[in-house]
């Protein structure tokens, strides 16, 4: 999995050609992991992209990219996961994805059209049920690897104790103002590998805040070594050994997003950065509504 993908969920949602046409100049910046999922609704325009891609020689072929989507909660029903999963790969024009990761871990027994969702559609996710049908997806070859998102400690050991293909991913919230240490000290041990969303706090989206491109602390870091604080964000969870998705559909940010590698953080920054204020950005119940459920799967680890 290339360390950067470029994250796809856009705030307001943003239509096809505009997609489309920011995903072919991150191919162009360089990028060649893409995060998409179901719910987004950016499987078409990615799609798209990659066959105009392909056409036009911006990549000689597919297997040059990794693709990750997800299955929705609204198919997290042991019956529906191939079929979703094949829907996917329809919107995406594609044979198989590289990841399909379970988008969250509730079930919700409608399709639905806006968020916040009624309690009564909400139910907890069959872990054995929906996981095998993930296993199936990837016996099947739609999919080279299968994992989760927004799993907590607990949820993980859920689907690690039933698994026989052991989730290679989880793809959680994680920046440094939620760095997620318990989690990722949890996944290191058995084997699974962290992809962070929303690295820069989802500045300007309905789901995130600006404390990361406001904070003081990174701020001053970035002044000192002549980056952006959007750069020391990334930096940092590159230095955590974590892979990163993070959205631009600008031009210039989408560069400046990569330019991470030939430089670091020093131990000083690292403490400062140890030492900011956590709180968890991204909630389900932001997303699906103050439930009793939501909101016990909001406060695991
Ligand atoms: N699994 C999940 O449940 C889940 C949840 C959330 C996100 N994700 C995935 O993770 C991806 C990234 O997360 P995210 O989109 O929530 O948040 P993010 O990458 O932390 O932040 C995106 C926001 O930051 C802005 N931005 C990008 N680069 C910047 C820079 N250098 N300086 C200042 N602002 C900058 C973007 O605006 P511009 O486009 O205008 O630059 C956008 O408003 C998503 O697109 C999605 O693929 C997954």
């Amino acid at each position: 999995m290339p360390v950067i993908g470029m994250g796809t969920s856009s705030y307001p949602p943003a239509d096809i050609e505009t997609a489309k046409a920011a995903i072919l100049e991150a191919m162009r910046a360089g990028y060649r992991h893409f995060d998409t999922a179901f719910a987004y609704g950016s499987e078409k325009p990615l799609g798209e992209a990659i066959a105009e891609a392909l056409r036009v020689g911006l990549i000689q072929s597919r297997d040059e990219l990794f693709i990750t989507t997800k299955l929705w909660s609204s198919f997290a029903d042991p019956a529906q996961i191939v079929p979703a999963c094949r829907m996917s790969l329809q919107n995406l024009q594609l044979e198989y994805v590289d990841m399909y990761l379970i988008h969250q871990p509730v079930r919700l027994t409608e399709m639905i059209s806006r968020t916040p969702v009624a309690a009564e559609i909400i139910r907890p996710l069959d872990v054995k049920g929906v996981w095998e049908g993930m296993e199936e997806c990837k016996n099947l070859g739609l999919t080279k690897g299968i994992g989760v998102s927004n799993f907590s400690c607990k949820k993980m050991e859920e689907v690690l104790s039933i698994a026989k293909i052991p989730p290679a991913v989880n793809q959680v919230e994680m920046n440094p103002v939620w760095q997620q240490k318990q989690l990722r000290e949890f996944c290191k041990s058995r084997g699974v590998h962290i992809t962070a969303y929303s690295p820069l706090g989802a500045n300007n989206t309905k789901w995130g805040d600006n404390r990361i491109v406001e904070s003081d602390v990174l701020a001053e870091i970035a002044k000192a070594k002549g980056k952006t604080t959007a750069q020391v964000a990334l930096r940092w969870a590159y230095e955590q050994g974590v892979s990163i998705v993070t959205k631009s559909f600008n031009k210039q940010r989408m560069r400046e997003n990569l330019q991470i590698f030939d430089w670091a953080l020093s131990t000083d920054d690292l403490e400062k950065i140890d030492q900011l204020l956590q709180r968890k950005g991204v909630t389900l119940a932001s997303i699906l509504g103050p439930h009793d459920l939501v909101l016990e799967l909001d406060a695991e680890v």
